[in-house]
């Protein structure tokens, strides 16, 4: 039987640690379709780090830029798009990513969320506070938003390959 191709293209979300970077990479792949990280659009767009542009500009700047291109970004790609933890800004935004994708909420439990960001060092929303506590709040706010994904992909302790594999079955319903 012919496996129904995912004819949208696909938005993952979810929060910094998620795997939506690994995941999308190995999603394009099996789709065959072009992946892309929204923090590295930014990057080459400003031509600034992600960390540069939080020290030179601050946060509401940085979420001006995100905002801009994202919208920007969901209307012409067909591909898989790794969305930055904090690019569901408001409901707005979330209504158009859905209008144009399919939504996918990448969901992690946040000791293992602590886990694997521990020693991470290029994450400005991390610095300050301790990680548990800042993934804990930040995480209560985004909820709202990353429920409202078309799929809900509660990864826990799967390898990744089966991640992508149950991912692409979870897909295909919607080509049905
Ligand atoms: C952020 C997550 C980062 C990046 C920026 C802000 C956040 O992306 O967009 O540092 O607010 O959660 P990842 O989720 O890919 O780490």
């Amino acid at each position: 039987m012919n496996q129904p191709e995912i004819s949208q293209p696909v938005f993952l979300c979810g929060m910094m640690g998620a795997g939506k970077s690994t995941i999308g990479k190995l999603l394009a792949k099996k789709l065959d379709k072009p992946f892309l990280d929204l923090d590295r659009f930014i990057e080459e767009d400003t031509g600034m780090s992600i960390p540069e542009i939080f020290a030179e500009k601050g946060e509401k700047e940085f979420r001006n830029i995100e905002r801009q291109l994202l919208k920007q970004l969901s209307q012409s790609t067909q591909g898989v798009v790794a969305l930055g933890g904090g690019s569901l800004q408001n409901q707005h935004l979330t209504n158009h990513i859905k209008k144009n994708g399919l939504l996918v909420f990448l969901d992690v439990p946040v000791t293992e969320l602590v886990n694997r960001l521990r020693s991470s060092e290029n994450r400005p929303m991390l610095s300050g506070s301790d990680t548990k506590t800042k993934i804990t709040t930040l995480l209560e706010d985004r909820l709202p938003f990353y429920q409202q994904a078309h799929i809900i992909m509660k990864t826990g302790n799967l390898i990744e390959e089966e991640v992508v594999k149950k991912l692409f079955k979870k897909l295909q319903m919607y080509e049905r």
